[in-house]
């Protein structure tokens, strides 16, 4: 089987790595377009970037790719599925129509108030003068969080404790143009308290089959302090969602999402991923959906995957989940992200990344923004490497992960020490 992966992060590294140890998929040939330093260690880099659609596609015909993977949601919103499929070619990902649910909060909120699944309260604005209105009316109440509609790598949701805040936020979107196209819409929400999870499933247009749970970290400083970024960590099983609310989860967001989505005429096929806070009374309420893998998620949740990944991805791209089981590791898995100095606001890219630890089994080294300069490693972007590794207990896999992150040379690097500390508050380990 010949297979092109999309996308150059530490996500596409951790499945391009995946699909080396298939072997009921017999996986002869890897390609990575454009992938990265790491990537290139099992992969086979093609210098095409994720966004041009049309070239990848012209890539995947003649190699005679019998799968191509995508990993970033900005091909996804650039109709690469669509792409593909219009030339008879195997993709996993949704269609630019399905892919909208992430691509735009706006149809996604109206979406969802469709099918009845449970949403904040939420209002959305085309002009500044519709935005200061519905602020200082205040129907939402305070704090609100004020969203660009469009894609902004996870920096376009702004959360706003006074009404000064808020309409200077919207300010900053709709008069600003802090994000371009991608603001020219806002959606204001009521901010709900509680306790935020993620919730993954794959689903082949009408079938789901839930991923392993994750808890991710999205803010950049320990205790949950500071700017929000791409993401800085995450823990696989995820302690802080129980089965009762698992069940919830399925029954009232996920499976009216995908049956709403069938109904409207974009069937989704992917992995769908809803980002989703537990308030007060327990019930949980959708924040938003993103229409690909999360990064770092992705990473532990392919550490546990047991079954073969290749086959896996095939049967959702083909709509053939029926009969599927999906298995996973006991133990759990832990990503520890090492990021630029500056990352996310003002990124200092084209360090040299001067020392590495080896891999080893249950430890990988993961490159999310690297080159080779010569022998030189350097960094390319914020989030640099992420540094994964099973345990058989949690603090065993926390203290493997962050011996090897200790051993990193990188000038200026951040990361976070306290990856998995509330998951360890809820063993009664800390
Ligand atoms: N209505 C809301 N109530 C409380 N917190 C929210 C709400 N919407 C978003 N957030 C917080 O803001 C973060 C980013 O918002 P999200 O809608 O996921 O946008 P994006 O991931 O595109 O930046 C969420 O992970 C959550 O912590
Ligand atoms: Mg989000």
């Amino acid at each position: 089987m010949k297979i092109l992966v999309v996308g150059g992060g530490a996500r596409e590294h951790a499945i391009v790595a995946k699909l080396r140890e298939s072997t009921i998929g017999a996986v002869d040939d890897i390609y990575c377009a454009p992938g990265n330093a790491g990537i290139a260690k099992h992969a086979r880099l093609v210098p095409i970037a994720a966004s041009n659609t049309v070239e990848l596609a012209d890539f995947a015909q003649t190699i005679k790719a019998d799968l191509t993977i995508v990993g970033p949601e900005l091909p996804l919103m650039l109709g690469i599925v669509d792409e593909f499929k219009k030339r008879g070619l195997r993709i996993f990902g949704p269609t630019r129509s399905a892919a909208e649910i992430e691509g735009s909060k706006a149809f996604a909120r109206e979406f969802l108030t469709r099918h009845h699944v449970p949403s904040p309260r939420y209002a959305i604005c085309g002009s500044f003068d519709e935005a200061e209105r519905i602020l200082t009316e205040g129907e939402l109440g305070l704090p609100c969080v004020v969203k660009a509609d469009g894609l902004t790598a996870g920096k376009g949701a702004l959360i706003c404790e006074t009404l000064e805040e808020a309409v200077a936020a919207a300010a900053s979107l709709l008069q600003g143009k802090r994000f371009g196209k991608a603001g020219e819409r806002v959606v204001i929400e009521e901010f709900i308290p509680g306790e935020e999870v993620s919730f993954m499933v794959l689903c082949d247009g009408t079938r789901a089959i839930p991923l392993a749970s994750v808890q991710d970290h999205k803010r950049l400083k320990d205790g949950d302090k500071g700017p929000n970024t791409g993401g800085m960590g995450a823990v696989s099983p995820a302690l802080n969602l129980k089965l009762e609310i698992h069940k919830e989860i399925m029954s009232t967001i996920i499976i009216p999402t995908i049956a709403g989505l069938s109904k409207e005429g974009r069937p989704f096929s992917g992995v769908l991923y809803a980002g989703l806070m537990i308030g007060a009374d327990g019930k949980p309420k959708v924040l938003e959906f993103n229409a690909r893998f999360g990064d770092p998620e992705c990473q532990v949740i392919l550490a546990r995957l047991k079954s073969d990944l290749a086959s896996l991805l095939v049967a959702v791209a083909d709509g053939a989940l029926a009969d599927v089981k999906v298995e996973w590791a006991k133990e759990p898995a832990v990503c520890v992200v090492v990021a630029s100095e500056g990352y996310p606001e003002n990124t200092i890219k084209g360090r040299e990344i001067r020392r590495l630890p080896d891999a080893e089994e249950g430890l990988q080294i993961l490159h999310g923004a690297t080159t080779l300069d010569g022998q030189k490693l350097m960094t390319t972007g914020g989030r640099v490497l992420a540094v994964t590794a099973l345990g058989a207990s949690l603090p065993q896999a926390l203290n493997r992960a962050y011996a090897a992150v200790g051993q990193i040379e990188l000038e200026g690097s951040q990361y976070r020490r306290d990856i998995g500390a509330s998951a360890l508050r809820r063993l009664g380990v800390a």
